[in-house]
This record gives structure tokens, sequence and C-alpha cells, in this order.
């Protein structure tokens, strides 16, 4: 190797490597020209502690973030409001700090107050599942402690089910938003104790539940299902949740029509399985129909009775 390609490598390894990364680091923030305004909101709202002013001193003392006031920045950015501002949604005087105590009583937008008959998320129909939501068991809970907001945290939600290729990866964060309150014992508010072996406890009737729980959603027992909507969202009373395992455990799996609906129908048509569409990511047992194999299955028969016909004819005419 001569010294001119040793100083080439050089060259790029100093100069050009970086200036790529910067280059990378400036395309994000143009893609999130919020950041900088957010960073004034994050600088305490990001982190475990905040600095409080002293009074009249002009010093700082260090002070623990409360838990709930605590946002996570990565998801944040991930998430599908990630292009906002805090004050897009928030009062603009929260610059000031101290917050002025007021600010609590502030209404918080609902979905519907900037989705409800907009054109752009027609497809995800936010006038149908709300009407879902107020037939649920949560609708029955005080508003202001059990929203739309109560699932889909509004700083880091995502829609997942659409994007998600990978099952395992949506079962876990669809369950997550359940989870957080159904077992979560940093949620006093909703903590209904025990941590996950009390839901589990409760489900003693499901063979392998936590495995159960890997694999399907709870929304797939606990929701009804509505054709108009790719995500149920009526959360039935829990006698009426679903128990029996043919419910899933059959040709015509609930799963298909819930977890699997937005796997390519084609794909499903074509070879006529339900585990072809779960292929790798999990097995169903109960849940197959291959065409390719009951037309297997039938020339086998055929072939067999046509053996045992020839055969049995050809003892009778030797005899
Ligand atoms: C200097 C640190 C600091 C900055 C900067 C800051 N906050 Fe806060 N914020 C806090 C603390 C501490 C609390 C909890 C105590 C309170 O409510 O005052 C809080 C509480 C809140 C609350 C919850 C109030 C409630 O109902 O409990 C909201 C919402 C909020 N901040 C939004 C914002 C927004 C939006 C920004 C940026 C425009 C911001 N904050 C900037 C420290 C900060
Ligand atoms: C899409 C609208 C939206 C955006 C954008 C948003 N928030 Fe919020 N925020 C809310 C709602 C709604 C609540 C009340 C949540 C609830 O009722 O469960 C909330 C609650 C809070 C709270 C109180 C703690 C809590 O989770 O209840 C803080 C603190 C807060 N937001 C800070 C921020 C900061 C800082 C940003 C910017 C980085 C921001 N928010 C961006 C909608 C938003
Ligand atoms: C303050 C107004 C506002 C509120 C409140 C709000 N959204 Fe949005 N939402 C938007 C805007 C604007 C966009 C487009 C953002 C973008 O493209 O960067 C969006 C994007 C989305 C998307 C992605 C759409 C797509 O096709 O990319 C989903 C899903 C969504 N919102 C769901 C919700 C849900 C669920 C709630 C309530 C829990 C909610 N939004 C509350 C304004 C809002
Ligand atoms: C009990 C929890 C829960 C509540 C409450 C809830 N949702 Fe959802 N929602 C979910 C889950 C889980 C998903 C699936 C997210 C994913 O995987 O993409 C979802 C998805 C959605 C989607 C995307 C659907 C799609 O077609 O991709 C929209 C829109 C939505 N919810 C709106 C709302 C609105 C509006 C409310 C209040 C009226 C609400 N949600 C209340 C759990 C909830
Ligand atoms: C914000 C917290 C919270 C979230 C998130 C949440 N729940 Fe609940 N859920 C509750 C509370 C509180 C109750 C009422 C408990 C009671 O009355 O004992 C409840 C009740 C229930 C019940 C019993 C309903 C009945 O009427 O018999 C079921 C089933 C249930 N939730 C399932 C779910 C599922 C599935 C999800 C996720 C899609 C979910 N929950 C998300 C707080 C939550
Ligand atoms: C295979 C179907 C199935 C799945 C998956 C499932 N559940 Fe259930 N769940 C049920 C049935 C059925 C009941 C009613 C049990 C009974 O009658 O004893 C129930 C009961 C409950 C109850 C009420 C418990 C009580 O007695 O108060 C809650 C809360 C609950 N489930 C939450 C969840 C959560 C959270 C998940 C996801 C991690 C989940 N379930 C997954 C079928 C299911
Ligand atoms: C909501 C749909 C659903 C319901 C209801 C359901 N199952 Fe399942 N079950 C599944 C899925 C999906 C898998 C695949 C898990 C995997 O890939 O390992 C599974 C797997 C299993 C397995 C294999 C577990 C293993 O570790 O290999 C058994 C056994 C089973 N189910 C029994 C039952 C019984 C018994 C019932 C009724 C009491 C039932 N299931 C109800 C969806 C369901």
């Amino acid at each position: 190797m001569n010294i001119r390609r040793w100083f080439g490598i050089l060259l790029f390894g100093c100069f050009i490597l970086p200036a790529g990364l910067f280059a990378q680091d400036e395309a994000q923030n143009e893609e999130f020209p919020n950041k900088e305004e957010n960073a004034l909101c994050l600088k305490c709202h990001g982190n475990q502690v905040y600095p409080m002013p002293v009074d009249g001193t002009g010093e700082t003392v260090l002070l623990k973030m409360c838990r709930g006031d605590r946002i996570d920045t990565v998801a944040y950015y991930k998430g599908n409001h990630g292009t906002f501002t805090c004050t897009d949604c928030h009062s603009y005087e929260y610059t000031t700090f101290p917050h002025n105590p007021n600010l609590r009583l502030e209404q918080m937008p609902s979905c519907l107050d900037c989705h409800d008959g907009d054109p752009a998320v027609e497809k995800y129909h936010f006038e149908s599942i709300d009407e879902e939501y107020r037939k649920s068991g949560h609708a029955n809970l005080d508003s202001t402690l059990f929203s739309c907001w109560s699932c889909h945290n509004p700083h880091s939600f995502r829609l997942a089910v659409r994007t998600d290729i990978n099952i395992s990866a949506l079962v876990k964060y669809d369950n997550s938003m359940c989870l957080n309150c159904h077992v979560n014992p940093v949620n006093p508010d909703y903590y209904l104790g025990g941590g996950l072996d009390l839901i589990v406890a409760k489900h003693t009737w499901l063979p392998k539940t936590e495995n159960h729980f890997r694999n399907v959603r709870c929304i797939e027992c606990h929701a009804k299902i509505n054709e108009n909507v790719l995500v149920p969202h009526n959360i039935v009373k829990k006698e009426d949740a679903v128990k029996r395992c043919v419910e899933c455990h059959s040709t015509d799996s609930r799963l298909l029509h819930t977890l699997y609906k937005y796997q390519p129908q084609q794909a499903r048509q074509t070879k006529g399985f339900v585990n072809s569409v779960i292929s790798g990511q999990g097995y169903v047992v109960g849940a197959n129909r291959s065409i390719l194999l009951n037309r297997i299955g039938i020339v086998l028969v055929i072939c067999t009775i046509l053996g045992i016909g020839i055969h049995t004819t050809i003892r009778i005419i030797l005899k």
C-alpha cells in the first residue's frame, strides 16, 4: 500500500467522516425544527433533576423532578406528535417558571378537537373509535382521570399496528398501554396491585398465560370486534371477554379480524393459511388451512381407494 492511499484514509477518517455525522445531525434538526424550542422545557422535564432558582441569590439548587412530570425525550420525537412544540398543546405561559398554579385548570385538547373531520386521517375513523370508546367500561371512570390520553401517552404515542412488522414487538407495545395501569405499582391512581403475577392470576383458566400475553394483545379478548376500525376500542365488561379457545384456535380465528387484520390479505388467500401470515412469529394450533395440503390429502385418499380397488379386482380375477 502506498503512502497516498494511507493519506487518503487518514483524510477520510479525520474530516469527511465527522462532517458526514454532523450533516446527519443537521438533517435531523431540519426534520424537527421544534427541537430548540422544546429544549427550553425538556432541560427540566426531560431530566431527573431540574434547576430551581433560589430567591434573590441568583443561585440555583437541583431538585428532583417528579416521575409523572418527566418526559422521555427519545420517545417524544419518535411519536406521531413528535413534530409538535410543547406549547402547541400546553399554554404558552408555561415558558415562565415557577409555573402559574392556575395553569393546572387548563383544559387539554382531546384527540377529536384536532382530528374530527380531518380528511388527512380519515382512514383511522376517529369518530367511530370515539363512539366505541364511549361504550367501554373505562369511559365510566372519572373523565379527569381517564381519557384517550390514558392509553395514548401524549408524549410518546406512535402507531404500531400499521408500521411494526414484528408482531411480538407490536403485542408488547400495545399491551404495555394496558399494563401501565393494570400492573404498574408506580401508577398508584390505578394500580390494581400485585404486578404481572396478579394479572396472570386473573387468567388462570388460560394455559401458558404469559406466553399468550406475549403473542396476543389484551384487546384481542377484551375488545369487541368492529370491522369498521382497525383497532377495536370497545373494552367490554370482564364477563363478556373471550374465554373460548376456538375463537382463536380455529380456521376463522378472530386474530384475523384484529391482530392480523392489517397483514396482507392476499398472502392469506393464496396460501390459505392463517399460520402463513403468522409465519416465523408463532404458530396458532388449529388455525391451519392449507389449500395445497387439502388437495394433496384428497389425491392421497383417491390413490389409496384406487390402489385398494385395483388390488382387489386383480385378486378376484386371479382367483
Ligand atoms: C426550570 C424547570 C422547568 C421548566 C423550564 C419548565 N418546567 Fe414545567 N414543571 C416544572 C416543575 C418542577 C413542575 C412540577 C411542579 C409544578 O407544577 O410547578 C412542572 C410542571 C409542569 C406541568 C404540569 C402541571 C400540572 O398540572 O401538574 C406542565 C404541563 C408543564 N410543567 C409544562 C411545561 C412546559 C410546556 C414547559 C416549556 C414551555 C415547561 N413546563 C418548562 C419545571 C419546569
Ligand atoms: C399533542 C399534545 C401535547 C404535546 C405536544 C405535549 N403535551 Fe404535555 N400533555 C398533554 C396532555 C393531553 C397532558 C395530560 C395527560 C393526561 O391527562 O393524562 C399532558 C401532560 C403533561 C405534563 C403533566 C404530566 C402528565 O404526564 O400528566 C407535563 C409535565 C407535560 N405535559 C409537559 C410537556 C412538555 C415538556 C412537552 C414538550 C416536550 C409536552 N408536554 C408536549 C398534551 C401534550
Ligand atoms: C393539538 C392537536 C392534536 C391533538 C390534540 C391530537 N392530534 Fe394527532 N395529530 C395532529 C397533527 C397536526 C398531526 C400531524 C403531525 C405530523 O404530520 O407531523 C397528528 C398526527 C396524528 C397521527 C398520525 C397520522 C398519520 O397518518 O401520520 C395519529 C395516529 C394521531 N395524530 C392520533 C392522535 C390521537 C390518538 C390523539 C389523542 C390521544 C391525537 N392524535 C391528538 C394534531 C393533534
Ligand atoms: C384502553 C386503551 C385505549 C384507549 C382509552 C384509547 N385507545 Fe386508541 N388505541 C389503543 C391501542 C392499543 C391502539 C393500537 C395502537 C397501535 O398498535 O398502533 C390504539 C390505536 C388508535 C388509533 C389508530 C388506529 C389505526 O387505525 O391505526 C387511533 C386513531 C386511536 N387509537 C384513537 C383513539 C381515540 C380517539 C380515543 C379516545 C376516544 C382512544 N383511541 C382511546 C388503545 C386505546
Ligand atoms: C389509565 C389506567 C388504565 C389503562 C391504561 C387501562 N385500564 Fe383497564 N381499568 C382501569 C380501571 C381504573 C378500571 C376499573 C377497575 C375496577 O373497577 O376495579 C379498569 C377496568 C378494566 C376491566 C374490567 C372492566 C369491567 O367492566 O369489568 C378490563 C377488562 C380492563 N380494564 C382492560 C383493560 C385493557 C385491555 C386495557 C388496554 C387496552 C386497559 N384496561 C387499560 C384502568 C386502566
Ligand atoms: C385469551 C383471552 C384474554 C387475554 C389475552 C387477556 N384477557 Fe383479561 N380476561 C379474560 C377473561 C375471559 C376475563 C374474565 C375472567 C373471569 O371471568 O374469571 C378476564 C379478566 C380480566 C380483568 C378483570 C379481572 C378482575 O377480576 O377484576 C382484567 C383487568 C384483565 N382481564 C386485563 C387483561 C390485560 C391487561 C390483558 C393483557 C395483558 C389481558 N387481560 C389479556 C380474557 C383475556
Ligand atoms: C385471543 C386468541 C387466543 C385465545 C382466546 C386462546 N389462544 Fe391459545 N394461543 C394463541 C396464540 C396466538 C398462540 C401462539 C403462541 C405461540 O406462538 O407460541 C397460542 C398458543 C397456545 C398454546 C401453545 C402454547 C405454547 O407454549 O406452545 C396452547 C396450549 C394454547 N394456546 C391453548 C389455549 C387454550 C386451552 C385456550 C382456551 C382456554 C386458548 N389457548 C385460548 C391465541 C389464543
